[in-house]
């Protein structure tokens, strides 16, 4: 078989591999600074080796010691977004077998890419400084020497120094605390992951931190401004770990703690272990976004436990974290629930690849990376097209309970490996043995390897769906004479999911004429609404409708929250919205400093200000 190769990557996995990470950092929110060391201990894979080479972006490297002896070391050129491959001597030669610890002294740069540095002001209680980081995809180098790949999965131990009015939180056990005696303001907080994890869910984050218990296994951490209501739309977290142990088995990390984030985190949450993430955009206060912890919970099993060899297979981590967040609603409230989830899912596919093309490539299932930055190719699809191909599986192949006894097996026959989707296929057609006939009907070419929707599109009960199609048509159908018969009673009894649904059918279809919109507002009042996830349709629906209005509305919403899923197609419609283009390019210009890194690149990008030969000096 062909060598696999990670194209993010600069390290060569097959030839030594990490076990695991031992780090100390010295956090100076000063100069916005990460100083310290990272000792790494590898195990070598081939024959013999004379050198290596991890990933790094913009770390300054000061020394490296192999087994306590000095290596010579050099830092390769800077790559747009791989950064920089940093290349290691040891004095001597290794062996297969032999395990080494390749200790390095390093800094980071305020400008690193998973970091963001927020000031007081930036945080809701506005007295003390923030950090957070953000890892996925591969944006760990940026504050560690790594193998950053996820073929290689390594424990790891931190000890960090941090002020002492702050608490730190990592991906991991808290080991306990000494007061740092090289630097009486601060504090040393050690930390201890034992289960084997890929860079990719390194995370740590730094900050007035209070929290409260949510659950046997589960605190809750945030701002004391935010801990409250956090507190309510999350309380129902043990009940979705308990029905997803039933369905994929024992949960091993120990702990689900839970983190809300300042609102500027770039995404709606991120599974680190022990430590899930949240958006504070998903706090709706009546808890109807909080199934997102579901996907998070899944990839407990998806995703950490068995994870994607490389990038490109994605949707390994993702597709089956939507399967398993769906049925995790399924079996928490009805099936019509995840039937509904299912609709809206393929909705939202169908609109990304209409955005994306579709001949675009990046719409493969499993798409060629080789010099393509991750977070640009990051999209929907390896979600929704991969819940598509397992919700097809599933009905081919006997239905839910079948397909989650495969599920189960399927995670604890890889579990602590890194898998490309042909091991997954295999062990599908090995499991399924007797229903080889079946698999060989799947036109496995055309979901994997080709560009655009899936070749089958599954059927799904479209009982909660219904009104909202029924309305959204009504809509689109209307003329203006016939505005008159809209009314608050037509959303009186939607669910805010249902109401999402509705203007997510809108946005599927050419832009409403502007008095449509406004009448909207007239009798749905949806300037009002709070919930982002409306929120984010409405205005987009505004906008595309070119109505004045929503134009300071939408430019609110994007400098007070950075997430990138409602920040970029905002930003994208204010571009093409020409008459406030300049308005949009300002806004950008006037908050790009205070902005998520990969926020403002990307956001850069979208409105033409960035050209990727620029980026590397951004
Ligand atoms: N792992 C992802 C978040 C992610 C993806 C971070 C790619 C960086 C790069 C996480 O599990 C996820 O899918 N989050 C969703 C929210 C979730 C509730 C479906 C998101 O951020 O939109
Ligand atoms: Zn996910």
């Amino acid at each position: 078989m062909a060598e696999e190769m990670d194209p993010c990557s600069f390290t060569s996995f097959q030839k030594y591999t990490t076990k695991h990470l031992n780090l100390r950092w010295h956090l100076n929110f000063k100069s916005r600074i990460i100083q310290g060391s990272a000792a790494l201990t590898i195990e070598v894979l081939e024959q013999k080796l004379s050198n290596l080479i991890l990933d790094t972006k913009d770390l300054k490297i000061f020394k490296i010691l192999v087994n306590g002896q000095k290596a010579t070391f050099s830092l390769g050129p800077k790559h747009w977004f791989k950064g920089s491959p940093l290349e290691i001597t040891p004095p001597f030669q290794l062996e297969r077998g032999q395990q080494a610890v390749v200790e390095i002294f390093y800094e980071t740069c305020p400008e690193a890419s998973a970091l963001q540095w927020l000031n007081p002001e930036q945080t809701a209680g506005k007295r003390h400084p923030f950090l957070f980081s953000q890892c996925q995809f591969i944006h760990c180098r940026s504050i560690t020497p790594c193998q950053d790949t996820p073929a290689v999965k390594q424990t790891y131990y931190a000890q960090v120094s941090a002020p002492k009015e702050l608490i730190a939180v990592m991906s991991a056990i808290c080991d306990g605390d000494e007061p740092d005696c090289k630097d009486s303001k601060q504090r040393i907080l050690q930390f201890r992951q034992k289960i084997p994890i890929p860079s990719y869910l390194i995370a740590i984050v730094v900050g007035a931190l209070e929290s409260r218990e949510i659950g046997p296994r589960s605190r809750l951490w945030a701002e004391k401004e935010a801990i409250e209501k956090a507190a309510f739309e999350f309380a129902q977290t043990e009940t979705m770990l308990k029905t997803a142990e039933s369905l994929v088995g024992p949960y091993l990390w120990e702990r689900y703690d839970l983190l809300v984030l300042p609102p500027s985190f770039p995404y709606g949450a991120m599974e680190n272990p022990c430590l899930m993430y949240v958006t504070p955009t998903s706090i709706a206060g009546d808890r109807s976004l909080a199934d997102g912890i579901s996907h998070e919970i899944a990839h407990c099993w998806m995703g950490n436990l068995v994870t994607n060899k490389t990038w490109e297979h994605f949707w390994l981590n993702e597709g089956h974290a939507v399967y398993i967040e769906r049925v995790i609603s399924g079996r928490m409230y009805n099936e019509k629930c995840r039937q509904f989830a299912a609709i809206g899912g393929w909705n939202y596919l169908c609109d990304s690849i209409k955005t994306l093309g579709k001949t675009n490539k990046l719409t493969n299932l499993v798409p060629n990376l080789a010099e393509v930055d991750p977070d640009e190719a990051f999209s929907c699809v390896p979600y929704e097209k991969g819940f598509a191909l397992l919700y097809h599986l599933e009905q081919l192949l006997g239905g839910q309970d079948v397909f989650i006894k495969f599920l189960h097996a399927y995670v604890w026959k890889f579990a602590f490996k890194s898998i490309t989707t042909d091991d997954w296929k295999t062990f599908l057609y090995d499991y399924f043995k007797d229903k080889a006939d079946v698999l060989n009907k799947v036109n496995w070419d055309a979901w994997m390897n080709t560009p655009g929707m899936p070749p089958a599109q599954p059927q799904y009960d479209t009982t909660l769906a219904d009104k909202c199609t029924t309305l959204s048509q009504r809509w689109s159908k209307a003329k203006e004479s016939e505005l008159y018969s809209f009314s608050s009673a037509d959303i009186e009894e939607m669910t805010p999911l249902q109401l999402i649904e509705f203007l997510s059918q809108l946005l599927l279809k050419d832009p409403l004429p502007l008095k449509h919109v406004q009448r909207m507002q007239d009798v749905y009042s949806f300037n009002a609404v709070t919930n982002m996830e409306i929120r984010f349709r409405w205005l987009r629906l505004c906008l595309r409708s070119k109505w004045d209005n929503a134009v300071p509305l939408a430019l609110r919403m994007v400098t007070e929250q950075g997430r990138l899923k409602f920040t970029r197609p905002l930003f994208r419609d204010l571009y093409d919205f020409t008459k406030f283009r300049q308005e949009a390019i300002n806004a950008y210009m006037k908050y790009k400093q205070s902005m998520h890194p990969c926020t403002a690149l990307l956001v850069g990008r979208d409105l033409h200000l960035l050209q990727e030969e620029l980026t590397a000096a951004f």
